[in-house]
């Protein structure tokens, strides 16, 4: 009896890291000699050790961050990590759209390339941001959104270029709802709903930005990481703290869960891939939603009317997606 629990627990273990801890890894040796990237939330976490990476093969690393202290240090240790002093410093806070429009100015201002955008940065948080929206929904995509869109003029003429943003698994959970997406939500069960929610926007922003960018040579790519002890794991109740406590012997370590994002930033040969969703090295298929081109050009459509970017009127555009 006792042998059959144990050989149960070892083969629940075994399973569990196997989904969760078990990874492929990049092993192209680009080199990014004279390319630019810029990773936002760069700080921490995977988007740290994406930074490290691509220091190392010679990239001209930005990091886009909203703490100048955090982002300072974070400077300091990626330099020394990857011997490359190319490694700089700018504050963004994708909770403030006039923060996202400011990054732009004085980057397009200071930055003659942009080869590789990296739209890393995420919360899982409820409330509402400065602009009345949804925080997840605004971190996770509706800045990236806009930053994305301004800085196209940037990434075409140093194409190939490429943007990679980091999606997750949990946008199987998500669903695009119009009337609600936008709308902030309280509480830790809504915060995690409204997140999935905007993994799934990602995905979808991915899949119309190739559309858009078709014969361009910028590419794009949505990436699943994995699950990976990250501080987006931390700062929350007692019994999610628990939990995560439980699994984390089974979860990546940033650097583990960079190689995807590294992958679609650096292998040759990938283009023809561009719009899809990328697991461990690899395309997958998303979740149904995430495959709807109809929603994808609707969504698109939807983020130019919140931001204003569009000079149609805002309520019959409300009706048609309605
Ligand atoms: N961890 C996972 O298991 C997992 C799984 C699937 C997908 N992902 C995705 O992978 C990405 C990176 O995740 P992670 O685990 O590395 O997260 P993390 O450790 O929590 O780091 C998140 C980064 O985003 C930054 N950030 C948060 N709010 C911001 C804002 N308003 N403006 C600018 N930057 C902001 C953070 O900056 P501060 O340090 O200032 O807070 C930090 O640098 C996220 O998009 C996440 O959704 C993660
Ligand atoms: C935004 O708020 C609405 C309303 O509470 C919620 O249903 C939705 O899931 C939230 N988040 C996102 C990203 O949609
Ligand atoms: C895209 O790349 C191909 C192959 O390198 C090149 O022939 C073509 O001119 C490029 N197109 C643009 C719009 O840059």
């Amino acid at each position: 009896m006792e042998a059959l629990g144990t050989a149960l627990l070892l083969g629940l273990y075994a399973l569990l890291y196997y989904y969760l801890g078990v990874a492929t890894r990049c092993r192209n040796a680009v080199s990014l000699r004279g390319k630019t990237v810029l990773i936002t939330g760069g700080n921490t976490g995977i988007g740290k050790a994406t930074a490290v990476d691509l220091a190392r093969r010679g990239a001209r690393v930005i990091l886009a961050c909203r703490n100048k202290a955090r982002g300072e240090s974070a400077v300091y240790d990626i330099r020394r990590e990857s011997g490359n002093s190319e490694v700089i410093l700018m504050i963004l806070d994708l909770g403030n759209l006039n923060s996202v429009r400011a990054f732009v100015q004085s980057f397009l201002k200071s930055e003659p390339r942009l080869d590789i955008l990296i739209n890393n940065a995420g919360v899982v948080k409820g409330g509402q941001t400065i602009d009345d929206f949804n925080q997840s929904f605004q971190v996770n995509h509706l800045a990236h959104f806009l930053l994305t869109h301004l800085l196209l003029d940037r990434l075409k003429p140093c194409a190939p270029s490429r943007v990679v943003i980091a999606a997750s698994n949990m946008h199987f959970f998500g669903k695009i709802d119009f009337r609600t997406i936008y709308k902030p939500v309280e509480g830790m069960w809504q915060a995690v709903r409204s997140y999935s929610n905007s993994k799934l926007a990602n995905i979808v922003h991915v899949r119309e930005l190739a559309n858009r960018l078709e014969r361009t040579n910028v590419t794009c790519y949505a990436v699943h990481p994995g699950f990976v002890q990250a501080k987006i794991t931390h700062s929350h109740p007692r019994w999610v703290a628990w939990l995560l406590r439980t699994i984390k012997p089974f979860l990546r370590d940033g650097k583990t869960g960079a190689q995807t994002i590294i992958y679609c930033a650096t292998e040759e040969g990938i283009e023809r891939l561009s719009g899809r969703y990328f697991v461990d090295c690899q395309p997958k298929v998303p979740s149904p939603p995430a495959c709807d081109d109809l929603m994808a050009e609707k969504l698109w459509e939807f983020n130019e009317m919140l931001l204003g970017l569009t000079t149609s009127d805002r309520k019959g555009q409300m009706r048609r997606l309605g």
